[in-house]
């Protein structure tokens, strides 16, 4: 089977410090895989660089078996390699269904375009109602961004991210700023995503990973320390010393809050 995504020897350096060092991952269709490692690890310069956003001085970014590594940002997602938006590239005023329809307009290219088939509209009208469907906030459609709770912003976040049809998704903290509270919500939705789409999170939240990723890589000083099931690599000595040194007992540990 073609790997949904694949990476190859990447490598990057900021000056004389190697950020990203030798990377190989493989990610098949449908994978929920965790990146975890101390801050500063080389986590969010490692999905820049399969984004598109870094160009890596080294090394191949694989989608399908497709060469990606020379391609620009929109030429990727178009391909279905799409990385999850800032929570500040919402319109805060603008609803729900209104931001999720500029990102469709946008993919689909009809923004700005003078002459648009009706056909077009409402197919994209169909496809926001759809991705706010499936993660759960159609009773929101209406109401304004900033109005909403962060979770239910993360949400919309999401939405933007699901109507850009990705087939490979890179999610860097989806949980980040937002309660614990509402973690759960976040997590029900993105348990709702298809099957078949692939999923690379970068996350601190421990409880997250193990609630939602079946496989974890985790990343120390650019280089990949270990990979494999997230239960083989929670229990791993060497990541746990490495791991917990730099990060903390509390956050590795304790059952998971959202079951
Ligand atoms: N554009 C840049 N120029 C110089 N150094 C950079 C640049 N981007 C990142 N770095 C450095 O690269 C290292 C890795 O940063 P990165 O943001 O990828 O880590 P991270 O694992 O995502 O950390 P965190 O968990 O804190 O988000 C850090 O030492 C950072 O200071
Ligand atoms: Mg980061």
């Amino acid at each position: 089977m073609t790997a949904a995504l694949e990476l190859l020897g990447l490598r990057k350096s900021f000056g004389g410090l190697v950020v990203t060092d030798d990377v190989n991952l493989q990610l098949n269709a449908g994978a929920r895989h965790a990146l975890i490692g101390p801050n500063g690890a080389g986590k969010s310069t490692l999905v820049g660089l399969v984004c598109g956003a870094i160009r890596p001085d080294d090394g191949q970014v694989l989608l399908f078996g497709r060469d990606l590594t020379r391609v620009s940002i929109h030429a990727r997602v178009k391909a279905g390699l799409v990385r999850s938006f800032q929570i500040t590239s919402l319109f805060p005023r603008l609803t729900a269904f209104e931001n999720v329809l500029l990102a469709v307009n946008e993919h689909e290219g009809v923004a700005g375009r003078l002459w648009q088939s009706v056909h077009d509209l409402r197919t994209n009208r169909d496809r926001c109602h759809q991705v706010l469907e499936e993660l759960q906030i159609s009773d929101q459609a209406d109401v304004p961004v900033q109005d909403m709770s962060y979770g239910e912003q993360r949400l919309v976040e999401i939405a933007l991210v699901l109507a850009l049809k990705p087939r490979v998704l890179l999610l860097d903290e989806p949980a980040a700023g937002i309660p614990s509270t509402e973690t759960g919500l976040l997590l029900n939705a993105l348990r709702k995503l298809p099957a078949e789409m692939a999923i690379l999170m970068i996350e601190h939240d421990m409880g997250m990973v193990r609630e939602f990723c079946t496989d974890t890589t985790v990343l120390v000083s650019g280089r990949v320390l270990a990979s494999g099931t997230t239960a083989e690599v929670m229990n791993s000595d060497a990541v746990r010393d490495v791991y917990l040194g730099r990060a903390g007992q509390a956050r590795f540990t304790g059952t998971s809050p959202y079951v």
